[in-house]
């Protein structure tokens, strides 16, 4: 049975990896999130005041702490996901505050972040067997990716599940705090430079603004079927 890669993309908090992490378990495969390796490389840079309580920094420094990072994955089986490590220590709770989300795509912009975190998302699909998401997964990590996904929803409807991901959690986070970081990070994804977000050539399309889990990992699940009819590589 070939495995293949499914390269997941979209604006921030579409529920990407909800999505990514429901298919892996049900093709067996391994889950990446390549935005928690953005933040924790942010988070590096901001625990060693590179990164300034303003938001400022060198770029020269960011680029010379690259040397001192190290990225790990471990399977979490409470989270059905892997947690990010940092130089060996457990940082999957700290990436997701609301200052490292303020200061993640300043940092993802860099040439040189970009090309250090590249390879390592390409050494972790080598084999296949992959759901990855972020903003050029199918575009720039994996363009030969088998089945690309692009993701959007309406911004109120991504404000408002971000919000009440954080409140279960027991984070207090406002509504226009969210919606302020969501839309700055969009316009950033989109506007920078470097593997831009954008949407694959031939990646398809999913707005899930009116769409619950199910319905989304049904729709993937008939791609799924759909591609296996024309290209005889996979069975579920
Ligand atoms: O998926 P996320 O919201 O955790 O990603 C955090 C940031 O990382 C996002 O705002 C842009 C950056 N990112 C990126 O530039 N390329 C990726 N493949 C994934 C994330």
């Amino acid at each position: 049975m070939s495995k293949i890669i499914v390269a997941i993309d979209g604006f921030s908090a579409c529920g990407k990896s909800t999505l990514a992490k429901a298919l892996a378990a049900h093709m067996g495969y391994v889950y990446v999130d390549s935005g928690a390796m953005y933040r924790a490389v942010t988070l590096f840079c901001m625990r060693n005041k590179i990164v300034g309580t303003d938001g400022k920094f060198d770029e020269k420094k960011v680029v010379n702490s690259l040397k001192k990072i190290k990225l790990s994955f471990k399977y979490n089986p409470a989270a059905k996901a892997s947690d990010t490590y940092l130089n060996g220590e457990n940082i999957e709770k700290d990436i997701r505050q609301m200052d490292v989300s303020n200061n993640v795509s300043k940092i993802s912009m860099i040439k040189e972040v970009r090309s250090h975190v590249g390879i390592i998302q390409r050494e972790m699909g080598k084999d296949k067997g992959i759901v990855m998401d972020g903003r050029d997964i199918g575009t720039n990590v994996f363009p030969e990716a088998e089945l690309k996904l692009f993701m959007t929803a309406d911004v109120d409807v991504r404000v408002q599940r971000r919000v009440d991901e954080s409140n279960s959690k027991g984070e207090h986070v406002t509504f226009d705090e969210v919606k302020h970081n969501l839309m700055q990070r969009d316009y950033d994804d989109t506007h920078r430079k470097e593997s831009p977000l954008t949407k694959a050539k031939d990646a398809v399309v999913l707005d899930n603004s009116d769409l619950n889990k199910e319905q989304q990992l049904a729709f993937v699940e008939k791609l799924i079927k759909d591609f296996l009819l024309t290209k005889d590589t996979l069975s579920l």
